[in-house]
């Protein structure tokens, strides 16, 4: 079955390809000739989800899946959370979002956060949710240079590195997209078995 991933980053397109279930064969936005950028009007990354689902669904009547993934601080009453892309403005530049971050949490002794992915899929028709949830904390400094986004100012629960400081499999093995990515793709294995 043919199944596309709302996305218009290959890298991220080839990087699901390798781990989804046989039996589906996926496709990225450039596969289908959709270049728009599908907008995230929405409060919750469960509603952004949907939303692009929805509008490539409708658009161009095709299986397909969608995520949106947030930055949640406790100190900050789940900030930057849906807006974490744009949290120091329009650039969505990671450098400055990261600053404005540390600067909101000059002082705080708590600095719990997750990261947190949210997948929707629709597949003949019907509308599924996957959440993948990875805990830990923002560090006082950024340390490391792997990864994007905030990786270098967040250490996951159980680990003395932040994600910035890892190899990639294993920020993967235990990252928010992993985990949400691993039960889409148990999902999908159960539909191919059927
Ligand atoms: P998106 O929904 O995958 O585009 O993610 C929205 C924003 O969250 C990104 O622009 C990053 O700032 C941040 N983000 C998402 N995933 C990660 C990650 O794995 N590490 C660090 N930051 C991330």
């Amino acid at each position: 079955m043919e199944l596309v991933f709302v996305s218009h980053n290959p890298h991220k397109v080839e990087e699901i390809k390798e781990i989804l279930a046989p039996g589906f064969s996926l496709k990225g936005l450039g596969d289908i000739c959709c270049k728009e950028d599908i907008p995230e009007p929405h409060q919750t990354l469960e509603e952004n989800a949907l939303e692009k689902a929805r509008y490539v669904n409708r658009k161009f009547g095709v299986n397909c899946f969608a995520d949106d993934t947030g930055l949640e601080v406790d100190a900050l009453n789940g900030l930057p959370g849906v807006h974490s892309a744009r949290f120091a403005g329009e650039a969505k530049d990671s450098e400055a979002n990261i600053r404005k971050l540390l600067k909101n949490l000059e002082g705080k002794k708590n600095r719990r956060a997750r990261f947190r992915t949210v997948i929707a899929l629709i597949i003949s028709g019907k509308e599924y949710l996957f959440e993948g949830v990875v805990n830990g904390h923002i560090t006082l400094e950024k340390a490391g240079k792997e990864g994007f986004g905030y990786d270098p100012v967040f250490i996951p629960e159980g680990y003395q590195t932040t994600f910035a400081q890892m190899p990639l499999p294993e920020k993967n093995r235990i990252s928010h997209r992993g985990r949400a990515i691993k039960k889409l793709t148990r999902f999908l294995r159960s539909l191919s078995s059927d």
